[in-house]
């Protein structure tokens, strides 16, 4: 273990995405530090995020892309950063199956080009400062590959064995600050998280496109079987196990962070169901459950990810806190306070990407609807739901009287 890093400002790069939202908003409720957010704001970053710190002194946003390494130099240079967290990224699996390379642009050459403007300003910090400084990776579980039902979960020794355009970008950048470190002795930080939920997350992930659609009266697109397993992840236990990892880890290390919460993918739609049932219920009675509907499965989806996180436990003695019910509550009520910012996230670009992802999509293996779905909801140009947090989904239309009829929104597609 070294000696915690206290003093200096954070860059945090993709600040103004989903985690990285959080994570700089209980950064500033807990920390005294200044922190810099580095976003160059595609379709899933989102100012609105930030929103309640505007106006915090310690916090400055820069609207910039992490491979412009002269920018990057700069605020480095000009704000002292002493860390350095590593969100940005194209995140969405879906989008890198459609379409692959701005996942090898952000995730790889992105990356690449942060870790080198770090390691020039780490040469050029006095000897504290540089044994300080850390540069903290954010991957994901899915870089580790899939499980079968009885397979041990993955632990930090578990091999890279990525499936998707996606993983395979995220597993690449990994190799690349794992080189950093060894190579060259930048001080690296590798975390490996599984499925975050939680408020601020962008309508194309599984949990909140389930409940922006149930409330529109659009179906609830669920691939293949519904059997895929994620652990999910509260984002604010995600944000105590980085600080923590900042705090405590040491250099050259890699820590997996899960929620204890497995679940196949097909019961937390239905447990999100139930819960808008109870706080949110249709004009007609019905279930949510009713819109349900199987769609065809993504390709190469991955079975299960499930995460061994002993490591974290018993080195820095993290544990998750939010139980997966009531994260689960809190999170639909969250989005059912915030139908405004959803709004406000579906731009344009979010819209054809409903079209080019789910146009053509055919119904599941049995062409159905789900238990109880009204004959005809699934249609095939509906959205999917796949993984939970770095998944699936997207829209299509049913009649804004929650889902008694099936119906075609001009050009839902998909
Ligand atoms: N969401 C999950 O469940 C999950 C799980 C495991 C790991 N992760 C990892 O956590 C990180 C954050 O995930 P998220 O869900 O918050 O993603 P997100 O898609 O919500 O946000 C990504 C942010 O990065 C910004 N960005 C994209 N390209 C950029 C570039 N070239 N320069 C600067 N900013 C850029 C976007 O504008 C956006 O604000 C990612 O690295 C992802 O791989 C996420």
């Amino acid at each position: 273990m070294s000696a915690p890093i206290t003093g200096g400002a954070l860059l945090v790069t993709g600040g103004a995405g989903f985690i990285g939202a959080n994570f700089v908003l209980d950064w500033l409720a807990r920390e005294g530090d200044p922190v810099v957010t580095l976003d160059a704001l595609t379709y899933a970053g989102n100012l609105a995020n930030l929103a309640t710190v505007a106006r915090d002194p310690r916090h400055t946003f820069v609207h910039g892309d992490i491979a412009d390494r002269a920018l990057v130099a700069r605020l480095l240079r000009e704000h002292q950063v002493r860390a350095i967290v590593h969100f940005a990224a194209e995140s969405h699996v879906d989008r890198s199956i459609a379409g692959p390379d701005a996942f090898v642009k952000t995730n790889v050459l992105g990356s690449f080009a942060l870790l080198e403007a770090a390691r020039e300003y780490v040469g050029t910090l006095p000897d504290s400062a540089r044994a300080a400084f850390r540069f903290l990776q954010v991957s994901t579980d899915e870089v580790y590959g899939s499980l079968g039902p009885q397979d041990p979960p993955f632990s930090e020794t578990t091999a890279f064995d990525p499936r998707s355009p996606y993983s395979a970008s995220k597993a690449a950048a990994d190799h690349l600050a794992s080189a950093a470190w060894h190579t060259y002795g930048l001080p690296v930080l590798t975390t490996h998280c599984s499925n975050n939920y939680g408020p601020f997350q962008f309508p194309e992930k599984l949990i909140p496109l389930m409940i922006r659609n149930a409330r529109r009266g659009e179906r609830l697109p669920v691939y293949g079987d519904g059997q895929q397993v994620r652990d999910w992840l509260h984002v604010s236990d995600h944000c105590s196990a980085l600080r923590a990892v900042l705090a405590r880890a040491a250099p050259g290390s890699r820590y997996n962070i899960g929620g204890s919460s497995e679940r196949p993918n097909l019961e937390v739609v239905r447990t999100l169901c139930a819960l808008l049932d109870e706080l949110s219920p249709r004009t007609d009675g019905a279930s949510y459950a009713a819109q349900i509907a199987f769609v065809t499965d993504r390709p190469g989806h991955d079975r299960r990810y499930a995460i061994d996180q002993r490591r974290i436990a018993d080195d820095l003695g993290w544990q998750p806190q939010v139980r997966f019910e009531q994260g689960l509550r809190d999170t639909v009520r969250w989005y059912l306070e915030h139908e405004d910012w959803v709004r406000t996230v579906e731009s344009g670009e979010y819209r054809r990407w409903l079209d080019l992802n789910y146009t053509g999509r055919d119904p599941g293996p049995a062409g159905h609807g789900s238990p109880g779905a009204p004959s005809g909801h699934a249609d095939t140009r509906s959205q999917a739901a796949g993984g939970g947090s770095d998944k699936a989904r997207a829209s299509s239309a049913i009649p804004p009287d929650a889902g008694t009829a099936p119906a075609s929104r001009k050009g839902h597609a998909r």
